[in-house]
């Protein structure tokens, strides 16, 4: 059951030397491929990563966090602010049809948004085979502002366009140790609302 997959998932930041077989990667990205979007534009690109310089340069970007050049393999997950263009949503004269008419922010956090499915859905695909994984959102890139050199040499090495903007970094890998989730969450009824906020469902 899938609600069983996401009681089981937690950000695992360690992993073991194990490799990650190249079908299981397929799978994960085969997920995010299949996720849903607005319009199904699919305003996204995914980079699997599995070098060591490519980590090493990813870690960099991403303050030094350990995970990203310990992982066995990474998938960066790029917001692609063209997607919309290319669709022919930008026809669509009505700003709840058409993000282009909703401002340079709107634009930037419609197309944030879209990864965020498949984000999900290569996580818990991962966590299906038994594979760990961490969200990486701390890093240079256009919204951050921060470390921009760094970013200018990630863009260059992943191919990417000035209108590509790296949203996440997907680390993956097997865990050292089994270990039990801690869900550290706010109540459901803190959080769920039946009509309106603070009825109880
Ligand atoms: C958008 C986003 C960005 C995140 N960025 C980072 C990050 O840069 N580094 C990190 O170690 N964890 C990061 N996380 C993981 C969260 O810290 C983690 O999901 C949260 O603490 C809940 O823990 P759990 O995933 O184990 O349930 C991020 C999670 C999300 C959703």
């Amino acid at each position: 059951m899938v609600l069983d997959l996401i009681k089981n998932r937690q950000s695992v930041r360690k992993y073991s030397e194990k490799h990650i077989p190249d079908e299981d990667l397929k799978k994960i990205l085969e997920a995010g491929r299949l996720a849903p979007s607005w319009m199904n534009v699919q305003a996204w690109k995914f980079v699997l990563v599995k070098s060591q310089e490519n980590k090493d340069l990813l870690c960099e970007l991403s303050l030094g966090q350990n995970q990203v050049k310990t992982a066995d393999a990474l998938i960066v997950v790029i917001a692609d602010l063209d997607a919309w263009e290319k669709a022919g949503i930008t026809n669509f004269q009505n700003p709840a049809l058409n993000p282009a008419l909703q401002g340079e922010n709107g634009l930037l956090i419609r197309t944030m948004e879209q990864v965020i499915y498949p984000i999900s859905y290569m996580m818990l695909t991962a966590e299906s085979l038994k594979i760990r994984s961490c969200i990486i959102g701390a890093m240079g890139n256009e919204i951050t502002g921060i470390n921009q050199e760094i970013y200018a040499k990630v863009k260059k090495e992943l191919n990417m366009n000035d209108k590509q903007i790296l949203s996440t970094i997907i680390s993956l890998g097997y865990e050292i140790e089994p270990s039990k989730p801690n869900k550290t969450r706010k109540d459901f009824d803190e959080v769920v609302g039946l009509e309106r906020i603070g009825n109880k469902f």
